[in-house]
């Protein structure tokens, strides 16, 4: 069962999250942190920036390991998730480049990169602490509904919802990648904790969905009731 944390705004829900990660942190300087991409955690970065301006919370030792990419999109193409992460949290802390690590969507072999970044996984000892938002369809990383809980890094072809979820961040819909490349289902359940957060009356009936309803790969976030040590930081309105 989930251990499920309710604050009252998007802004306590980063805080809480914020917290949760800098106590890792403290507890272990070393940590292989999952980080999630949307607009969800954008909140818990800029309380991780803010902490490390005002209490110098380290980031040297840290290695980061992110979920997902779009197929296609280069490093300069500011919707890539490479450009991402680095607008809205690394370029702020003082992570080294090389301690980041983001499937590369641009990759001549696909297939490849996909068990390339299985393998770096692996050789970082495994995820300590993923932070992971939620699709309206139950989607996690970009496992989309359908996937095999035995999934591991791989290619997946991006459903029209999806893409019209996050057009809003593109020109227009057509500019938003069909295919991308995510961490599977069975890779985010190795992850020791995980951080789930939802923020927003849209995400209420996913999450009501999450708490209600049994596992079922066409619901790939139900995937997380075979995982331990799930925490769950929803604000009240995506627990509606
Ligand atoms: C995107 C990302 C997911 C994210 C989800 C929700 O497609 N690949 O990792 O959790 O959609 O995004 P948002 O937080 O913007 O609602």
């Amino acid at each position: 069962s989930f251990t499920i944390m309710k604050a009252e705004d998007y802004n306590s829900m980063s805080l809480l999250a914020a917290k949760k990660v800098i106590e890792k942190i403290k507890e272990q300087q070393n940590i292989v942190l999952g980080l999630a991409t949307g607009s969800t955690p954008e909140g818990l970065y800029r309380e991780l920036i803010d902490d490390h301006k005002q209490n110098g919370t380290s980031y040297r030792n840290i290695k980061t390991v992110n979920l997902d990419e779009y197929i296609g999109l280069d490093k300069t193409n500011r919707n890539s998730y490479k450009s991402f992460m680095y607008e809205k949290l690394f370029q702020y802390i003082d992570i080294p480049p090389e301690h980041t690590h983001i499937p590369n969507g641009i990759a001549d072999d696909p297939v490849r990169e996909a068990e390339r970044y299985d393998k770096l996984i692996e050789q970082l000892g495994g995820v300590d602490l993923q932070i992971l938002g939620i699709g309206h369809n139950g989607h996690i990383g970009f496992n989309e509904p359908g996937t095999s809980f035995s999934s591991r890094t791989h290619i997946v072809k991006l459903e029209n919802s999806t893409r019209m979820a996050n057009s809003r961040l593109f020109n227009k819909v057509d500019e938003v990648p069909s295919q991308a490349i995510t961490m599977g289902i069975s890779s985010i359940l190795e992850s020791k904790e995980i951080l789930l957060l939802a923020s927003g009356s849209a995400k209420a009936p996913a999450i009501k969905h999450l708490l209600s309803e049994d596992v079922s790969e066409n619901f790939p976030a139900s995937a997380l009731k075979l995982h331990k040590n799930v925490t769950i930081i929803a604000d009240s309105a995506a627990l509606k």
